[in-house]
């Protein structure tokens, strides 16, 4: 049997392997926009909105499904969007990875996967490792959006995020009526509001540097060893 062969959709569809081991967002956009990367990006409805509405901001897609990936590129390209892109697979590598520290306005997180089985909730993307990712790679001042009508998993969200000392929580958007049939942050946030499920919406802010570090120094009367005792020549 044929297979009809793969489009190419370089620049807006490209693999992990494809972009080196380090993205450099000046050479990858072309120029020095702030980024912002929508993790699970999926049919893309988030970044083609956005990247339309915002064009001095770069959006990059992560998406593990590479169908989903590209589909969303699909739709970049036949708009000729300039300022989205989609890289194909896991998101937790290219922020780990391939990725500067504070070099991101925003990370968004929309309607991340529930792994409903409780033996499945290990697959979950939300855990505190994820939560410390998103804290090193975005910059303080950034915002972190997530997304889910699943209340028991946004609140393992709410949790881990609440919890994070590199984050403050701000007031999440409130649910506005949609203008037209594609007005919706997401696909699954259409989706699901069409169901009539209640969405529930969480937004935190990067700290800035300075109340990072006033942190640890309020700590370190009781972190650090006695340096004297421990590294005095005569001991
Ligand atoms: C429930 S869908 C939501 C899609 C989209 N954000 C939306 O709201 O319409 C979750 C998406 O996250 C993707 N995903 C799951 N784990 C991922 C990972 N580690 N890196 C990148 N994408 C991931 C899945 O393939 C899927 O497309």
């Amino acid at each position: 049997m044929q297979t009809a062969p793969i489009k190419p959709l370089k620049p807006w569809f490209q693999v992990i392997e494809d972009v080196g081991d380090h993205l450099n967002w000046s050479e990858f956009f072309g120029n020095d926009n702030p980024v912002e990367v929508d993790i699970g990006c999926g049919r893309g409805l988030f970044l083609v909105t956005a990247a339309e509405s915002n064009p001095n901001v770069n959006y990059l897609g992560l998406e593990v499904d590479y169908r989903e990936g590209r589909r969303t590129a699909m739709r970049l390209k036949r708009r000729d969007i300039p300022n989205a892109r989609v890289i194909g697979g896991d998101g937790r590598i290219v922020l780990s990875k391939l990725i500067d520290r504070n070099s991101l306005q925003a990370a968004h997180v929309y309607f991340p996967d529930p792994w409903w089985k409780k033996r499945h909730h290990k697959r979950r993307l939300f855990t505190p490792e994820f939560a410390d990712l998103l804290a090193d790679v975005v910059q303080p001042g950034g915002h972190v959006h997530s997304w889910s009508d699943v209340v028991e998993y946004f609140e393992v969200i709410q949790e881990t995020m609440n919890q994070h000392p590199k984050f403050t929580i701000c007031d999440a958007p409130e649910e506005r009526d949609p203008e037209h049939d594609m007005d919706y942050q997401t696909s699954f946030e259409r989706k699901k509001r069409k169901l009539g499920l209640p969405i529930y919406r969480g937004l935190w802010q990067r700290k800035p540097l300075w109340s990072i570090l006033l942190i640890s120094c309020t700590e370190w009367p009781n972190s650090i060893p006695n340096t004297a005792t421990v590294w005095s020549p005569m001991s």
